[in-house]
C-alpha cells in the first residue's frame, strides 16, 4: 500500500525529499496576466476579492497557465481589516480613511470573527481546494501585524512609513497593545483559513525591513510570534516572509514556523547558515530577472538553486512580488526551468 504522494510544496516545506524543487510566485495571480487584467477591466479589485466564484477563478488563472507547485488564495492583506470595520479603498494600494493613531481608535477595534466579518475569504477557500490542478496546494495568508500597523497608522503606502515607525517610538505601549490586536485577528483569520481548507499559511512581513534589529524584536517578532503560537494547532506547515530581511535573519532563526521567505538581497547559502537545519527556505530570485534574455534568466534562476544547495528545503519563489509589466512567457520559461533542473536530481534523497 502506497500513501498518496506529498505534493512537492508541502514536503519541500516540511524539508522532506522532492522529485523537484517546488515553485510558485508571489503575487501570481495580478496584473501581468492579460486573463487578470480582462476580468479586472469590469469588476473592481474589491469585488474580485469579495465574490468567491471571482476570487477562485483568479486564484486558479495562473495554474492553468503555469505548471505552479501552489496556489495562494486571492484576497490582500487588509482584506480581514476591511472586516473589522476600518474603512479603507484600493487605488490601487490601499488607503486607510482614518489612519489610527490615537489609544481611543486602537480600543475601538473590535476582535475579527472571521466566519461573521470575511465569510467571502472562508468560502472561496472552499470553492478553490476541489479545483486545484495537479493536485497543487492551497496558501492562505494574512499580513504581519507591524506590516499591518504600517497601512493602519499612515493611512497610504510609503517609502519609509515614517509615520509608522515613528508611532513605535513615540507611544510604544500603544503600538503593543495595537499590534497585540492585530497578532490576535491574524490569528483567528488564519485558523479559519485552514479550518476551510488552507493547506499552508504565510504571514507577509513586507516592511519588516525598515526597522532597527531592536525595534524589529520588539515590535514585529513579538507580535508574529504570538500569532504563530495559535497556529501550531492547525497542522499546516507556516511561512513567514521577511521583506528586506538580511539583517533580521538572526532573530527570526528561533521563530517557530516551518519556512522563512527570503527577499532577493541575500543569497540562501548565507541565509541557510544563519537559520539553520531547522528551517525551509522560500526565494528568492529578484523580480526584475524575469526582464532578462532567456539564457541570462536561466543563469540567475540557476545561482538561486546552487545556493539554496543539495540538502531539502527549499520553495523556488520571487523576493518580492512579480511586477505588472512582466512578460508572462518568461514566468513559464522560469517555472519549466526549475522543474527541468532539479528533476531527478541529488534531491532525490533517501525518503525521509
Ligand atoms: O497572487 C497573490 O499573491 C494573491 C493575492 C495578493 C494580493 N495582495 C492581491 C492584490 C496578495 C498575497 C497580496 C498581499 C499584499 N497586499 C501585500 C504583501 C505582499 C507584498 O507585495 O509585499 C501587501 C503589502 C499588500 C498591500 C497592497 N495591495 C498593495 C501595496 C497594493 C497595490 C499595488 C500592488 O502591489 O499590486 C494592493 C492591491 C492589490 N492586491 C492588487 C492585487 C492583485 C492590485 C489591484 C488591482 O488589480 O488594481
Amino acid at each position: 500500500m502506497t500513501a498518496p504522494e506529498t505534493p512537492a510544496f508541502l514536503a519541500a516545506c516540511r524539508r522532506q525529499s522532492v522529485p523537484h524543487t517546488p515553485i510558485w510566485i508571489m503575487r501570481q495571480a495580478g496584473r501581468y496576466l492579460p486573463e487578470y487584467r480582462q476580468l479586472r477591466s469590469k469588476v473592481s479589485f474589491e469585488e474580485l476579492t469579495r465574490r468567491p466564484d471571482l476570487a477562485a477563478e483568479v486564484t486558479l488563472q495562473p495554474l492553468r497557465r503555469f505548471e505552479l507547485d501552489a496556489a495562494i488564495l486571492f484576497s490582500d492583506i487588509m482584506t480581514p481589516l476591511q472586516g473589522m470595520g476600518v474603512e479603507l479603498e484600493f487605488a490601487p494600494g490601499p488607503v486607510v480613511r482614518q489612519p489610527i493613531r490615537t489609544e481611543a481608535q486602537i480600543d475601538a477595534l473590535p476582535q475579527l470573527v472571521p466566519e461573521r466579518d470575511v465569510p467571502f475569504v472562508l468560502e472561496s477557500i472552499r470553492l478553490i481546494r476541489p479545483n486545484l490542478p495537479r493536485g497543487a496546494p492551497l496558501i492562505g495568508f494574512a499580513g504581519g501585524p507591524f506590516t499591518l500597523l504600517c497601512y493602519l497608522v499612515c493611512g497610504k503606502p510609503s517609502k519609509e512609513f515614517g509615520a509608522a515607525r515613528s508611532f513605535l517610538y513615540a507611544q510604544p505601549e500603544a503600538a503593543e497593545r495595537l499590534l497585540d490586536k492585530l497578532a490576535d485577528a491574524m490569528t483567528a483569520y488564519l485558523r479559519a483559513q485552514a479550518a476551510a481548507g488552507a493547506q499552508a499559511l504565510m504571514l507577509f512581513e513586507s516592511w519588516a525591513g525598515l526597522l532597527a534589529p531592536r525595534e524589529f524584536e520588539r515590535f514585529a517578532l513579538r507580535a508574529v510570534r504570538r500569532t504563530m503560537a495559535g497556529l501550531r494547532g492547525t497542522g499546516v506547515p507556516l511561512i513567514y516572509y521577511v521583506n528586506q530581511g538580511s539583517a533580521l535573519m538572526e532573530s527570526v532563526s528561533d521563530l517557530d514556523v516551518d519556512v522563512i521567505g527570503v527577499d532577493w538581497r541575500s543569497p540562501l547559502g548565507a541565509v541557510r547558515r544563519i537559520l539553520g537545519p531547522g528551517k525551509a527556505v522560500q526565494g528568492n530570485l529578484d523580480p526584475a530577472a524575469l526582464f532578462a534574455s532567456s539564457a541570462e534568466l536561466k543563469r540567475h534562476a540557476a545561482t538561486v538553486l546552487e545556493q539554496a544547495g543539495p540538502l531539502p528545503g527549499h520553495i523556488f519563489n520571487l523576493g518580492h512580488g512579480i511586477w505588472p509589466e512582466t512578460d508572462p512567457a518568461a514566468v513559464a520559461r522560469l517555472v519549466d526551468f526549475v522543474h527541468e533542473r532539479t528533476s531527478g536530481s541529488g534531491l532525490r534523497k533517501a525518503a525521509s
